[in-house]
């Protein structure tokens, strides 16, 4: 990493609760989403450079395009347009977490490059702006905080005082088209979610219980596995487990990290193949 090399954090998001309330004329989904980020996640370093320059390194560099398509590239082009900044950028991403999982992945790596640019250009932009047209759920991976996600995603309540979590992120290998899930989907026009106010994790886990992710029935239909990695959660102890975003990433709520790196051992022990990562929704910025 150069000296001038900015380092973001692309967190994983875990979607606690994702109702699909309706669907817009354009086919993009209507959606109430209580969202939060981890500790865990994969890493951006952008820096200014002779010429254009793009690395992958990391557990799941097998699996990341290296073209045009790539969100990474796709958040450097649009700033670019958006500002006039044509300066050149030696862009590395580390890919610790697996792709098309549910989990932000790409989303909040073209997130982080746009914090890393917004540091780094005194252009101005309107940043949630770029970050909608990249996807849904950049603009949450952008603010990277604990929100109410309306809209298709874009419209941010952010939370102060929800409760730190304890998490296990179990993935059992399986990537799974988010396009395909929502069409999967039996019903569009479901319930809100309910009036959001805890106070601590158990309150937390209460209000969970009557909530739902409306893409889990679908995505199990297609991969049943998620069903597995959710029963190994629950028999290391998990006090609640759910699907996150468009599957297939399962999370599990435990009294504690210490707790949560147990089980997360006990499942990678008995799952070598499986993602399987302990972690937490506090990190520093
Ligand atoms: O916006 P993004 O590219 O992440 O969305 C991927 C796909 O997921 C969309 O093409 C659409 O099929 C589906 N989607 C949706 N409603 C949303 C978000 C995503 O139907 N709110």
């Amino acid at each position: 990493m150069s000296a001038q090399a900015l380092a973001e954090h692309a967190p994983a998001k875990i979607n606690l609760a994702l109702h699909v309330t309706g669907q817009r004329a354009d086919g993009y989904h209507l959606l109430e989403s209580l969202v939060v980020f981890c500790q865990t996640g994969d890493r951006i370093s952008v820096s200014p450079s002779d010429e254009d320059s793009f690395r992958v390194s990391g557990r799941y560099v097998a699996d990341v395009p290296i073209d045009g398509g790539n969100l990474v590239l796709r958040a450097r082009d649009l700033f670019r347009e958006a500002t006039g900044d044509g300066r050149s950028l030696s862009i590395h991403l580390e890919k610790n977490l697996p792709v098309a999982s549910g989990i932000g992945g790409g989303s909040s790596d073209a997130a982080a490059v746009l914090r890393a640019l917004r540091r780094l250009s005194p252009a101005d932009c309107d940043w949630p702006l770029l970050a909608l047209k990249l996807g849904a759920d950049v603009p949450m991976c952008l603010s990277a905080k604990p929100a109410i996600a309306r809209g298709v995603g874009e419209e941010l309540e952010t939370l102060d005082g929800l409760p730190v979590l304890a998490l296990v992120l179990v993935n059992p290998g399986v990537g799974v088209s988010t396009p395909a899930i929502f069409k999967a989907l039996a019903t569009r026009e479901n319930p809100p979610l309910p009036k959001l106010q805890v106070r601590d994790q158990a309150g937390l886990i209460d209000w969970l219980r009557e909530t739902r992710n409306d893409l889990e029935p679908p995505a199990l239909a297609f991969a049943p596995t998620i069903g597995v990695a959710q029963d190994a959660l629950r028999s290391v102890g998990a006090e609640f487990m759910r699907m996150s975003g468009s599957g297939a990433t399962s999370f599990g709520i435990f009294p504690s990290l210490d707790e949560a790196e147990t089980a997360a051992a006990e499942i990678a022990r008995r799952e070598p193949d499986w993602f399987v990562q302990a972690t937490t929704t506090e990190f520093a910025r």
